[in-house]
């Protein structure tokens, strides 16, 4: 069999760029070794699909060339995957930092891309197992479960390696190193931290508390967001944002009370309620039992707070404003949402997704050393690079 382009991967991404070729009027063969297309879509935003957000900036993203997304973000915006939502007669809503979700069901953006694969005569093949790509002088020829396929483009779009469950395989960096591209080190990103076990014996028992905080690696910007305590350590939208740009084996600084200087409450307290013991003027800003467990881990009396002198209340201040976490390491890909790392950018065209050194070989989503927030940024990537990806195809 011979087609124009095959994609391999029928994720966000690979969907997305075959549309996008087909629209040009090429024959497009789409492989995934899943039984369904979309299956990261289907899971994604508690069933509800943050397709996008409503502003999209390259310092959303982490690559290790910044520049690298800005000319697909901009041949590509989220105006456009709206504008496609839009025209699909999809509801959706905004929520807090500009993220937009479907009204109904994230099954509605997998029939969307579906349909827009049709109506360009998209062939889509599951249950397909590719088991060797070899490049000759008639392009690229593909040894798979549905027999050999030969094509002029190549697109590698088998997205990261977080949730293996769900079909994820490093085929996409091995089929890179293959064509002799680099692959980034790859690990879990937007993923819960795990604690050590002193910490996790005082919170543990909290597991379901959440509150709003200001969390931030040694090399990233800060999230206020919420942060969740869980069973095994820490988890929330604060948390997750930070785990991408936490470095291994760093801690990364809490501030539970982003709102307020707390040696200036302090002072207050100490001026205007003096009696008052400690335990219950943290519990005015904290979580109860929060408080409790911050007194034990860190040895803090429940005296008055008249009693307590100056160093005190400024470690008091500092613990809570500037808390410095020690993670004992994350979850893994078994949770992550997206995987840090992997084909390296450099070898690849910006503005086309094509490798520079493999004429006819394109890259699109998350496979590439691109990682976005939290918050609609990664489908973003995906449509944006595979759009791209599939107009050159
Ligand atoms: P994607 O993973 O979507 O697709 C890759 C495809 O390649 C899969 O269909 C896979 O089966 C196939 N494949 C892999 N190996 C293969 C092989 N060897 N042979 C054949 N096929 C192969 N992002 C966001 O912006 N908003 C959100 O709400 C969420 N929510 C979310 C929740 C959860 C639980 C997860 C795990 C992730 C998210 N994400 C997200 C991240 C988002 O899902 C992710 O970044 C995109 O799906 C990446 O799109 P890709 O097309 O690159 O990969």
């Amino acid at each position: 069999m011979k087609v124009d382009v095959v994609v391999i991967g029928a994720g966000a991404a690979g969907l997305m760029c075959a549309a996008t070729a087909g629209a040009r009027g090429r024959q497009v063969l789409v492989l995934d070794h899943a039984k369904q297309a979309g299956k990261k879509i289907l899971i994604s935003g508690g069933g509800r699909c943050n397709f996008t957000n409503m502003e999209v900036l390259p310092s959303n993203f982490l690559c290790d060339n910044p520049h690298f997304v800005k000319s697909a973000l901009a041949q590509y915006s989220h105006w456009d995957f709206i504008a496609m939502v839009a025209r699909h007669g999809i509801a959706y809503h905004e929520r807090d930092h500009g993220q937009l979700f479907c009204d109904d069901s994230a099954k509605e953006i997998v029939q969307m891309l579906l349909s827009e694969c049709d109506q360009h005569n998209v062939q889509i093949r599951l249950r397909s197992q590719i088991e060797s790509v070899s490049r000759g002088e008639q392009g690229f020829s593909l040894a798979t479960s549905q027999g050999r396929i030969q094509c002029d483009s190549l697109v590698v779009a088998t997205g990261g390696l977080s949730m293996p469950k769900l079909g994820a395989t490093p085929y996409g960096y091995q089929l890179a190193e293959q064509f002799g591209l680099t692959v980034k080190p790859t690990r879990a990103g937007l993923v819960p931290l795990t604690l050590q076990p002193e910490d996790k014996q005082h919170f543990e028992p909290l597991s379901g508390i959440s509150l709003t905080t200001t969390v931030q690696a040694l090399q990233g910007p800060a999230f206020t967001e919420q942060l969740l305590i869980t069973h095994r350590g820490v988890s929330g939208p604060a948390v997750l944002q930070a785990s991408n740009y936490r470095g291994v084996g760093e801690a990364v600084t809490v501030d539970l009370l982003p709102s307020d200087e707390v040696a200036t409450l302090l002072a207050e307290a100490k001026q205007n309620t003096p009696k008052r013991q400690l335990l219950t003027v943290l519990s005015d800003w904290l979580p109860g039992r929060l408080a409790e467990a911050l007194m034990a881990r860190q040895g803090w009396a429940n005296e008055q707070i008249a009693q307590l002198n100056k160093a005190q209340l400024d470690a008091i201040a500092d613990t809570l404003n500037r808390f410095e976490l020690k993670p004992a390491g994350d979850e893994g890909y078994r949770t992550a949402e997206v995987t840090l790392g992997g084909v390296d950018t450099d070898a690849i065209s910006s503005k086309t997704m094509e490798c520079k050194t493999v004429p006819g070989l394109f890259f699109a989503g998350e496979v590439m050393d691109v990682t976005g927030w939290l918050g609609g940024y990664n489908f973003q990537w995906a449509w944006s690079s595979g759009y791209v990806a599939g107009l050159n195809a």
